[in-house]
């Protein structure tokens, strides 16, 4: 299959989620493999959007998350919870949108060009923490809401949830 990413940059978010999760959706079918899917993820969601970095830390022991499939510049390759803004969205479980990584303390500038940055947790169909999906932005303020709802949808994939359907 050779499918170009589609341009997300210019709509208004909740039309570039809903057609993110769309072309995902029928990519992802029939699809049983986190890793793969971590990969066409951030593919869509960083050719889509065109933002600074976009991917997965992975969960490998309790304490520690590991790079994952990424695209973007070189990544950290390591954080232990709860540092930075991945560490803190692992360990509360919870999306952590910053508007100024400047005014997040603890905040892990892999790239000194990010300025802003939004990370959700991504949890498997039992429930357990698996990853946290970070993506970073070279402007100040460019998530709120809409991005912490339209990111946590996708990575509903891996909790079993068939993307762009109804289910
Ligand atoms: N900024 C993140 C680290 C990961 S990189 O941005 C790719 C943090 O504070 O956790």
């Amino acid at each position: 299959m050779a499918e170009a990413t589609l341009d997300l940059r210019g709509l208004p978010k909740a039309k570039a989620y809903a057609a993110a999760e769309e072309q995902l959706g029928a990519i992802l079918l029939g699809i049983d493999d986190p890793i793969a899917a971590m990969a066409t993820i951030a593919c869509v969601l960083h050719q889509g959007f065109g933002h600074l970095w976009t991917g997965f830390y992975r969960v490998v022991s309790p304490g520690l998350l590991r790079v994952g499939p990424y695209q973007g510049t070189l990544g950290c390759l390591e954080i232990a919870l709860p540092r930075g803004v991945c560490g803190t969205a692992a360990a509360e479980r919870r999306t952590v949108v910053v508007p100024d990584v400047e005014a997040f303390p603890g905040h892990i500038a892999c790239d000194g060009r990010s300025r802003s940055e939004i990370v959700v947790p991504v949890l498997d169909r039992s429930g357990q923490l698996i990853a946290v999906l970070d993506v970073d932005s070279e402007h100040l303020g460019t998530f709120d809401e809409e991005d912490a709802r339209g990111l946590e949808r996708i990575v509903d994939w891996f909790a079993g949830r068939r993307l762009g359907g109804s289910s």
